[in-house]
């Protein structure tokens, strides 16, 4: 496949060998590794978006004064690359995240970016990279689009240099444990997001923000953080890094509304579809935190699940907080968030016909 958009090409010339590949790949795990390519394309407000590079992996060179290190100008992205049986590879919805990229850029106040330049910076580095691309059970190479303010000047104001770059890491599971329950720390300290602040950009400064809950809820046990709203401390959003749906057996499937403080997850959204397909009700509401625990209780609530590109959709076992624990499935999976993670999965991994045109080859 050929991208509209040309890519200059640098290979690297200590890339790993394939049996140094072969090893990683055996058990990549989420984040840890990085290929031996990345793309970068630098925008400029006299010049605008410069020609776009693929280089070897490696450290940036960056003025200290670049404005990112100081103001936190950045944004990004996070999708990932499949590898389907008969070898091809596909992006899932590569243009939605384009989409909400530049939402991002916007409410940053950052340059936007073509959608094109996005999906065919993907495209690129998973070309070069088509070898990291794993194959085999769930795994797949995840592909992190990013842009720094990288202009060097400490005033306050928006840059007028950024850098565009993609980086990708092969990916395993998210969570160690496989598909079992995780467990939450419903944080009722610390909030991730205001009214008119930047809940729905995706930008570092919001998982900077959340880190001190994430650490709290690792202190209980918990793996994820469950964020209020900031006004009423009552209102369920959504996790650090994941959104979230509340499944009443056969009656109906909640997840919270787009209130302007959570991110538009694309997984979020595939599933209201996948789940209304399946025969589900589904709804996009206000969920009060004081509602579900009187509903895990009662056992009106019969499962949790989170998703998002990294977790899939991964079952919840517990809300917990200071004083209460709510446990709605200690062990095992629920078979409609099964069901659910199960035809999402078949689509990404082309086991079943993309009826949606959600899928994107890239090679
Ligand atoms: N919410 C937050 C805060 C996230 O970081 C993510 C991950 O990207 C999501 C939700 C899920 O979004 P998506 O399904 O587009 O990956
Ligand atoms: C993703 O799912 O892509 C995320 O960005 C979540 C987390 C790794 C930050």
């Amino acid at each position: 496949m050929s991208t509209s958009y040309t890519f200059s090409v640098t290979r690297n010339p200590s890339a790993a060998s394939a049996a140094e590949r072969a090893k990683v790949l055996e058990n990549p795990g989420f984040g840890n590794f990085m290929t031996d390519h990345m793309v970068m394309v630098d925008w400029t407000l006299d010049d605008g978006w410069g020609e776009g590079k693929v280089v070897p992996y490696g450290p940036l060179q960056l003025d200290p004064s670049a404005s990112v290190l100081h103001y936190g100008q950045e944004i990004f992205e996070g999708l990932k690359a499949y590898r389907h049986a008969d070898g091809s590879v596909w992006g899932f919805r590569p243009q939605a995240n384009a989409e909400r990229f530049n939402r991002s850029a916007r409410r940053l106040a950052m340059t936007e970016l073509p959608e094109h330049l996005f999906v065919d910076a993907c495209q690129a580095i998973v070309e070069a990279d088509l070898d990291w691309v794993p194959s085999g059970g769930e795994t797949s190479l995840y592909l992190r689009p990013f842009m720094i303010a990288s202009e060097p000047f400490l005033g306050v104001r928006s840059a007028h240099r950024y850098t565009f770059m993609v980086i990708a890491s092969p990916a395993g599971a998210y969570f160690s444990g496989g598909i079992k329950p995780v467990d939450i720390w419903v944080s009722e300290e610390y909030t991730r997001a205001a009214p008119g602040g930047t809940g729905a950009a995706k930008c570092g400064g919001n998982y900077a923000a959340s880190l001190i809950a994430q650490q709290q809820a690792a202190e209980h046990g918990c793996q994820q953080v469950c964020f209020l709203d900031a006004v009423e401390r009552r209102w369920i959003e959504e996790l650090g890094g994941m959104n979230v749906y509340f499944v009443y057996g056969d009656e109906k499937i909640v997840t919270p509304e787009l209130s302007g403080t959570i991110l538009e997850g694309i997984t979020r959204d595939s599933i209201l579809t996948l789940a209304r397909e399946q025969g589900h009700t589904v709804v996009e509401q206000r969920v009060d935190i004081n509602e579900v625990r009187a509903d895990i209780e009662s056992g009106a609530i019969t499962e949790i699940f989170a998703c998002g590109t990294a977790a899939v959709v991964t079952p919840i076992g517990s809300l917990q907080s200071a004083d209460s624990k709510s446990v709605v499935q200690s062990s095992e999976p629920g078979a409609d968030t099964l069901g659910i993670r199960e035809a999402l999965l078949d689509i990404q991994y082309g086991r079943t016909p993309d009826t949606h045109g959600w899928m994107h080859r890239f090679a």
